[in-house]
């Protein structure tokens, strides 16, 4: 069935989730969620997110539901990823990725890394995220052609997060290419037989690296989480190889994509807002405060998702226990309810709460380290770039589950600089 253009015109809830679910409609979403959110903000979706669940787009709902004692996030969460045979492997270690894992083993897991992910150990890696960042930005002076997506916003994050895990440098562009391939096996609204051939081969190419990494770090530690993870000895003993290589990777894929998305969109989302740009060209000292807006105004992570052990009552709807919600994160961050004139970028705003990290058992470790990178990039781009603008429209990828985008392409003017500030 054809999608009507206008959102506003739109009152069938299944055609709006359609319309947001379109790869050809990333560069407008908003308008959808915001059409959702007024007509049906609790609708029951068959067969559009997996067997069927209750859609949410309420701040109030979203949040209700991620803080209920009774809901959960559990490995039936991964059965979307189930494709059969031909995807077993990845499948396999999606469900024993720490997000799908339930209380004791969530716990444990995140205990073990929770405290490397603190406000206070992440600082330990600024310096070396500003010098990475203004490393590339030379390559691009150098070039002549920024494209913030592949130059600065996936190599940023990747290169911090393969130094934390105790990746040597000389096997970065390794690792890149089958987390790339790892990540697009991961929408699975996108999938082919390629990108599911490749998914497995990139799985068991990272399983097989992590445990060899820990068997060299067993026998020459080293201070890194590879070396902490190889080593662990804790009540229950040591982890299981499956836990290990799969704890490994999700730190890895969550700590690049979804970061090098924020970075991306951010500075879009800047671009068209330039008196927001322009605030923080004189007062870099906001930019903390602006990451946490632009993570409320545009997200990566757009969807959560939980079952309930207890049935649950949302502003007058009983959803019974075991079924399935689909929390619409992007659409929360935008609800008028919680954070008034919501479209406007403000970077003034100081949005309290926003539900980019999520909320909870699962609230995002890496929030502080995201932050860190996304300050230092903005603040290096600002710095370095006086006249920064678009070369071309941004290309947005087709996934609604990890919003990003696919190209950037930036111009900066003959007056950019190189090196470091004096
Ligand atoms: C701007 C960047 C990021 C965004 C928007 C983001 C978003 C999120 C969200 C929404 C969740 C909760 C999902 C749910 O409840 O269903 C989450 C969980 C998680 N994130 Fe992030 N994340 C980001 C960066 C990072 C980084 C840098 C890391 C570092 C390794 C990381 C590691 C994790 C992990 C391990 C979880 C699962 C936690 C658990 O289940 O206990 N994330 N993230």
């Amino acid at each position: 069935m054809a999608i009507a253009i206008d959102p506003r015109a739109t009152t069938d809830p299944d055609e709006i989730l359609r319309a947001i679910l379109d790869p050809e409609r990333r560069g407008a979403l908003y308008p959808w969620l915001h059409q959702l959110r007024s007509v049906a903000p609790v609708w029951r979706a068959e067969g559009l997110f997996g067997p069927g669940g209750w859609v949410l787009s309420r701040y109030e709902d979203v949040r209700a539901v991620l803080r209920h004692p009774s809901a959960f996030s559990d490995e039936r969460n991964a059965d979307i990823f189930d494709v059969g045979e031909s995807g077993a492997a990845f499948t396999a270690m999606m469900r024993q990725q720490i997000l799908y894992l339930s209380p004791p083993d969530h716990d444990r897991i995140r205990a073990l890394v929770a405290r490397h992910f603190t406000p206070r150990s992440v600082e330990r890696w600024r310096a070396a995220a500003e010098q990475e960042v203004l490393r590339l930005l030379d390559l691009a002076v150098d070039r002549g052609k920024l494209d913030l997506v592949r130059d600065v916003a996936y190599p940023l994050p990747i290169a911090v997060i393969c130094e934390m895990l105790g990746v040597p440098r000389s096997d970065v562009p390794l690792v890149f290419e089958w987390a790339h391939d790892f990540a697009r096996r991961g929408d699975v609204a996108a999938l082919t037989p390629e990108v599911i051939r490749r998914g497995e081969t990139a799985t068991l190419a990272f399983r097989d690296y992590f445990l060899d990494l820990a068997r060299e770090r067993r026998s020459r530690p080293r201070d890194d989480l590879t070396t902490m993870l190889a080593n662990v000895r804790d009540a229950q003993g040591a982890l299981s190889d499956d836990a290990l290589a799969a704890t490994c990777v999700i730190l890895l894929q969550a700590g690049h994509e979804t970061t090098a998305d924020l970075i991306s969109l951010g500075i879009r989302g800047l671009l068209l807002a330039p008196a927001a740009m322009a605030r923080l060209r004189m007062q870099p000292e906001r930019i903390p405060n602006a990451v946490l807006e632009l993570l409320r105004w545009d997200t990566s992570v757009q969807i959560s998702q939980r079952r309930s052990r207890e049935p649950i009552e949302l502003a007058g709807t009983r959803i019974p226990a075991g079924e399935t919600f689909v929390l619409l994160n992007g659409a929360a961050n935008r609800d008028p309810a919680a954070y008034p004139d919501p479209d406007t970028l403000d970077v003034d705003r100081v949005p309290r709460d926003q539900l980019a990290f999520g909320l909870g058992r699962h609230r995002c470790l890496g929030a502080s380290l995201a932050r860190l990178e996304i300050e230092t990039a903005i603040a290096a781009l600002l710095r370095r770039f006086p006249r920064l603008d678009f070369e071309a429209e941004p290309v947005f990828r087709g996934s609604f589950f990890l919003r990003g985008l696919a190209s950037l392409p930036l111009r900066f003017g003959a007056d950019a600089r190189k090196g470091l500030p004096s």
